[in-house]
């Protein structure tokens, strides 16, 4: 029987390490059968997940050994919290280490959409040369506005300034004083604020059953005709058909999307627009970020199986079960 198991594509020199340590067993497409995931888990005293894995309370039912669940990334929105603290199965996670990554393309994203890098490319593969088509608009002297003013908010804030931009922030957890606000120089306001301000508004929320579908057709409807909108955060929280709207009728300028409410997702009208970024949920995927969530979460789960407490953690460092 497996000491870990592995229900998604990871690897790396952390794993090889965590290999030499451990009996590890990785079933790459584990994640789409769950049926089969909690007969397979049963065994195993650590489960490593990336994002696909639905770590729900029947998998923490059936995992009676199970010591610690490791989410090789920073969302949670994919592990039943509660039941895993109920069981008394630490969460590991890997909360920072893909931070600067995300924020690298949300700042290419925004850079594309303003100077329809996608667009440009297409037609000029075509065979065209079009330059009056292909204007775009300066990012200097703009106005970004942040939704969710986390790690990845303020990098992204930072890297918006280094551009010449104006940054307003939006988070009801965040204080004025806090050193994020005050060393980024974000201007901290309303959402309402926020959104009849900004030339583009990056979206950093985590998908819980508040933020379900909190960008809607209201709210894109008090962004500016000539904003830009992205999302990297989580597909949830985009109503994608009023998003789809809003692109369509011109209320928006343009939208970048990363994560979608189904992944992957069904053919859609955002497919068709032009002004529109589509990239599969690879916002974290770089070999910086990635060698860095890895080494996180393999040496949390190394910490906890070897009766150490684990560094990065949603809910205790130590198991606090009497599983074998
Ligand atoms: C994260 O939550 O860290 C990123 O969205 C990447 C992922 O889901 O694995």
């Amino acid at each position: 029987m497996p000491d870990v198991l592995i229900s998604e594509h990871i690897g790396g020199a952390a794993l090889d390490e965590l290999r030499s340590q451990f009996d590890v067993v990785i079933e790459p497409d584990l994640w789409r059968d769950p049926v089969a995931l909690q007969d397979r888990v049963a065994d195993c005293r650590a489960l490593i997940v990336r994002n696909q894995t639905r770590v729900t309370r029947e998998v923490l039912v059936a995992a009676g050994r199970l010591l610690v669940v490791a989410r090789a990334g920073a969302g949670l929105d994919n592990i039943d919290i509660p039941a895993a603290t109920e069981a008394g199965v630490v969460v590991a996670y890997a909360p920072e280490q893909n931070a600067i990554s995300v924020a690298e393309l949300s700042m290419g994203i925004l850079l594309g959409l303003a100077r329809r890098i996608p667009s440009a490319d297409r037609s000029t593969r075509a065979g065209g040369w079009e330059r009056q088509v292909f204007t775009g608009v300066e990012l200097y002297g703009k106005t970004l506005g942040v939704v969710g003013f986390g790690r990845i908010g303020f990098l992204i804030a930072m890297r918006a300034r280094a551009f010449g931009m104006r940054v307003l922030a939006y988070d009801p957890y965040v204080s004025p004083d806090s050193v994020t606000v005050v060393e980024s120089g974000a201007e901290l306001v309303t959402l309402d604020e926020l959104l009849a301000r900004s030339d583009a508004v990056s979206c950093h929320l985590p998908s819980t059953p508040e933020t379900r579908g909190f960008f809607d057709a209201r709210r894109f409807a008090m962004m500016k005709s000539t904003a830009f909108f992205l999302n990297l955060a989580r597909g949830e929280v985009v109503d994608e058909d009023a998003l789809a709207d809003a692109l369509r009728r011109g209320r928006i300028a343009g939208a970048g999307l990363d994560v979608r409410a189904v992944e992957p997702p069904a053919p859609s009208d955002l497919n068709e627009l032009e002004n529109v970024i589509l990239t599969p949920h690879v916002a974290a995927f770089t070999d910086e970020a990635q060698e860095r969530v890895i080494a996180a979460v393999c040496r949390d789960v190394a910490n906890v199986l070897g009766g150490r407490r684990a560094a990065y953690f949603v809910n205790f460092a130590a198991p606090r079960t009497t599983r074998a």
